[in-house]
């Protein structure tokens, strides 16, 4: 693949823009100034930067996130600022799109990918991808309403009954709520269902991916691939 393709394809501008950034010198490999935009390189494994900026070659991107409160997980946020304004242009105009969505005041794990096979596939209903939510309730949490989580209860507005996988008390006020669905503030709806409230909510784990420990709300890193999820 042409050195220019490489750079248009990994968001960074049009093609005379790459063909710019790249006669300018802003673009090395392993230290060295490339600056033929016409360039054949194999773009599998490539890691080049740009000003500076180091940048590994993915024809599709997978990206994990510890969204911070606040943020809104929409292009055209109406309260507050959106999620992909924590995204690196390059990203951004690769348009990007968050795999479900989380709460403006949910925090946590939160996927992106160019991939929209992907993201059908982390998102459709059959796959039962495990979705963890660490919970902060109002109430003390009672052994009844556990038992109404895992046996499944109706949500108002809505005819069909959402059960968790699991639910695990971890202190007076909290606990740990496995889902497989990812229905519209389902985790809210399913405590108010049985009669107390969330006063705080963060996603820790997708699939086989737990949140990892070292990144800071509003930090993001790659994913190697689809399998870091769903093996
Ligand atoms: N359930 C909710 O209620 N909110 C979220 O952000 C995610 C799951």
């Amino acid at each position: 693949m042409k050195l220019s393709q490489i750079l248009f394809s990994q968001g960074f501008g049009a093609r005379r823009e790459c063909e710019g950034l790249i006669v300018s010198g802003h673009v090395k490999i392993g230290g060295q100034v490339h600056d033929d935009p016409f360039e054949e390189l194999a773009p599998e494994g490539l890691v080049f930067t740009v000003r500076g900026e180091t940048w590994p070659y993915h024809a599709k991107a997978l990206i994990v996130m510890n969204k911070p409160q606040g943020v809104e997980c929409s292009q055209k946020p109406k309260h507050h600022m959106s999620v992909y304004s924590l995204l690196p242009v390059p990203l951004r105009r690769r348009d990007l799109q968050s795999i479900g969505r989380l709460d403006e005041d949910t925090t946590g794990l939160l996927l992106f990918t160019d991939d929209g096979a992907l993201i059908h596939r982390f998102t459709h209903p059959k796959k039962h991808l495990n979705k963890v939510y660490d919970v902060t309730c109002k109430h003390p949490v009672t052994p009844d309403q556990v038992e109404r989580l895992l046996a499944g209860v109706k949500l108002i507005d809505d005819p069909a009954t959402v059960q968790a996988a699991a639910c695990e008390v971890t202190g007076e006020l909290t606990l740990k709520l496995t889902l497989t669905e990812g229905k519209y503030h389902q985790v809210k709806r399913m405590l108010a269902a049985v009669g107390n409230r969330v006063e705080g909510l963060h996603r820790s784990a997708f699939g086989a991916l737990t949140l990892p420990a070292d990144l800071a709300p509003g930090q993001w890193r790659w994913l190697s691939g689809p399998e870091a999820v769903s093996p």
